[in-house]
């Protein structure tokens, strides 16, 4: 429980300037239950429509009849209204704001640009015979050119597919097989923390592993100095493609429910699902949250430091902030690049008014005590935000009182890929804090704790969280799986959708996100299901059976922690667990190069064969003396054995 002092009021200046105070706040959030279609309908007239919708939404949880329409008859283009109708009055203003990896490299780009650049590339697209529908690859670095093409298939109605630069050519190839993704947009490199990444090796091999698709052009964007291998029959120079194009390109007219993008994210079970956002309720949904969360005021420098190839670089670097006019910084490299002073660097040679970043980078920073922001001004932000896994109170301190200088608001945000944007979060001019706390839900939003069977839990309280009744930002389905959006979400409670987190509702109604209830990982705020890492451990030929689970780890949140049992005649070695880590690096990526393997020869198994992963996560922890009943295991020695045995493996 928190005590009085950890409540931070709003501060008097956010009380009388902000877009809401505390009394609009609950008006607002009061109406948007009350008559969600009246107050939907309004909020939706912050979109340019092209031609308007009749009826706001149409939606049904029930597991056999599962839909979610909004706006379903209106049609709009979604880059349009993130380039187009801001050219009349707002055509120089900064769109993108690109600070690179090497100190002192930047660029602006004005919103008039931008424009041109997404019509060339978006006719450079066509030309290659890309249509409406098709669902087109981005795997870039953070450059300027990712968001070119991501708008560029906005504009034509293409579906974009952005897979995160840091995965494995494995990854990216059973991505673009599920999507039958046929295009491909990469660059021959990108730069991080001084170093090439090289992309265009890993787009070579996973064309050559796709199974699903034939990919017949791929797109790449020379950046940097480093020579790649050349393909002609399909490898297309990005420079030469728009050489020969128009600046004019007619955005397509869209339906609100044409699919916007596919994104892959991990769950519980089986492979990384396509999240499906269509386009009118994710842009509404989109723009505003960010003009309400961040308070945002025109002409202000908003900084998201983000990937975009996550959910909150698709809706917080590019399509909220964009939509709103803003001007959104775009940062390549990493937060300790040269130095740790990188991040505070950045703020005071930008003038930027809003930091929005994950805990995972608060805390690394956090550990080299107060040298991060030794010799910055930051006098020009105004408010912090963060995202993506808990933050812990001492490190939203540190946040506050370093970055912030005990001035600025936190907005902590909770959200999923799945729910498009920010869902519950403090208003800054409206809401107390408490470090630790997403606080309360956005408008239109209506979270409830529930029991493990179902039932609605009322008052402070804890439970699963699920949220009762649509959003217009909802994902609408896994992409070619509709089955599997059933099951995933709407099955384990009926007629709610089920977020996979546990969360606690103190007495004021705040909501303190405790983590996931289910097999998903959040290792520094990447997701990661522990099945995924089981399934391409067993595929190495030395191992019998594998189990992952999490354990707390200061900087990354959750650390990933492995059990083996290897096949009968492999002796374990250092050789044998380099050897591992290696595997799950190149058949995902980086982000799952396991902190700890255990060697098992036995899994705690229950005697109808089912792994007790509670037990597995207490060794992990460490909290060995806190294993709870372990009566039905099928054979208790082979948890001594696991006891006995963690000191020598971490
Ligand atoms: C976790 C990222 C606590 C949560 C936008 C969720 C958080 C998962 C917060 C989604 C927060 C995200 N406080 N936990 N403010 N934000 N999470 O899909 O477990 O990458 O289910 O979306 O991150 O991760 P995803």
């Amino acid at each position: 429980m928190t005590s009085k002092s950890d409540i931070y009021p709003v501060p008097a200046s956010y009380a009388a300037h902000s877009l809401l105070n505390e009394d609009g706040y609950i008006e607002m959030y009061n109406r948007s239950i009350q008559d969600p279609d009246a107050f939907w309908r309004e909020q939706a007239q912050r979109i340019d429509w092209i031609e308007p919708f009749t009826q706001v939404k149409d939606v049904s949880f029930a597991k056999d009849d599962l839909h979610i329409r909004w706006f379903a008859d209106g049609k709009l283009n979604v880059a349009a209204n993130c380039l187009d109708r801001h050219l009349e009055k707002h055509a120089d203003d900064t769109a993108i704001l690109w600070v690179g990896d090497e100190p002192g490299t930047s660029r602006e780009i004005s919103y008039r640009e931008l424009h041109r650049d997404v019509c060339r590339f978006a006719n450079g697209l066509k030309s290659l015979g890309v249509n409406k529908g098709d669902v087109v690859t981005i795997y870039m670095p953070m450059v300027p050119e990712a968001a070119v093409a991501m708008l560029a298939c906005a504009r034509i109605g293409a579906v974009h597919s952005v897979v995160f630069a840091g995965f494995s050519p494995e990854a990216l190839a059973g991505r673009m097989d599920d999507g039958q993704s046929r295009t491909l947009i990469t660059a021959n490199a990108g730069r991080r923390g001084g170093r090439s990444v090289m992309l265009k090796q890993n787009v070579d091999k996973a064309v050559a592993l796709c199974r699903e698709t034939t990919v017949e052009n791929v797109v790449v964007f020379n950046y940097t100095d480093d020579t790649t291998d050349w393909n002609p029959a399909i490898d297309r120079d990005y420079a030469e493609l728009v050489a020969a194009q128009s600046d004019d390109c007619p955005a397509e007219v869209m339906g609100a429910e044409d699919p916007l993008f596919i994104l892959y994210t991990s769950g519980s079970t089986g492979k990384p699902k396509g999240v499906l956002h269509t386009s009118g309720g994710y842009i509404t949904y989109a723009s505003l949250t960010h003009e309400y969360v961040f308070d945002y005021r025109r002409g202000e420098r908003y900084w998201c430091a983000a990937d975009i190839g996550w959910i909150t670089g698709h809706s917080y670097i590019l399509y909220g902030p964009l939509a709103n006019g803003a001007t959104t910084v775009m940062y390549e490299g990493v937060p300790h690049y040269p130095d740790v002073t990188r991040v505070a660097q950045i703020i005071d040679d930008h003038q930027i008014n809003i930091l929005y970043i994950a805990p995972t980078a608060i805390r690394a920073l956090m550990a080299e005590g107060d040298k991060p922001v030794a010799g910055a001004s930051l006098e020009s932000l105004r408010l912090l935000g963060t995202v993506g896994e808990p933050i812990n109170p001492e490190a939203w301190k540190w946040y506050y009182r370093t970055f912030g200088r005990s001035q600025c608001p936190i907005v902590d945000t909770w959200w999923q890929t799945e729910t498009g944007a920010a869902m519950l979060t403090p208003l800054p001019g409206a809401t107390a804090l408490k470090p630790g706390s997403a606080t309360r839900p956005f408008f239109g939003v209506q979270p409830a704790l529930v029991d493990n069977e179902g039932h609605i839990l009322d008052g402070a309280t804890e439970g699963n969280l699920v949220l009762l009744g649509s959003w217009p930002g909802q994902m609408r389905t896994v992409f070619g799986d509709h089955q599997r959006f059933a099951e995933t979400y709407f099955s384990t409670f009926e007629n709610m959708y089920f977020t996979g987190d546990g969360a606690r509702r103190d007495e004021d109604g705040y909501y303190w996100i405790t983590g996931r209830v289910d097999d998903v990982l959040n290792v520094s705020g990447h997701r990661m299901g522990t099945a995924e890492l089981e399934s391409a451990l067993v595929a190495h030929e030395a191992v019998a059976e594998a189990a992952v689970v999490g354990y707390p780890h200061d900087i990354k949140g959750q650390g990933i922690y492995v059990y083996v049992t290897l096949n009968s005649g492999v002796e374990p070695s250092e050789d044998m667990r380099k050897a591992l880590r290696d595997w799950l690096r190149a058949e995902i990526g980086p982000i799952a190069t396991p902190d700890v393997i255990q060697w098992a020869p036995g899994l705690p198994k229950t005697r109808s064969g089912k792994i007790m992963r509670r037990i597995l996560r207490k060794v992990a922890a460490d909290e060995c003396d806190q294993l709870g009943d372990t009566s039905t295991l099928a054979d208790p020695g082979v948890v001594d054995h696991l006891v006995a045995n963690r000191a020598a493996a971490t």
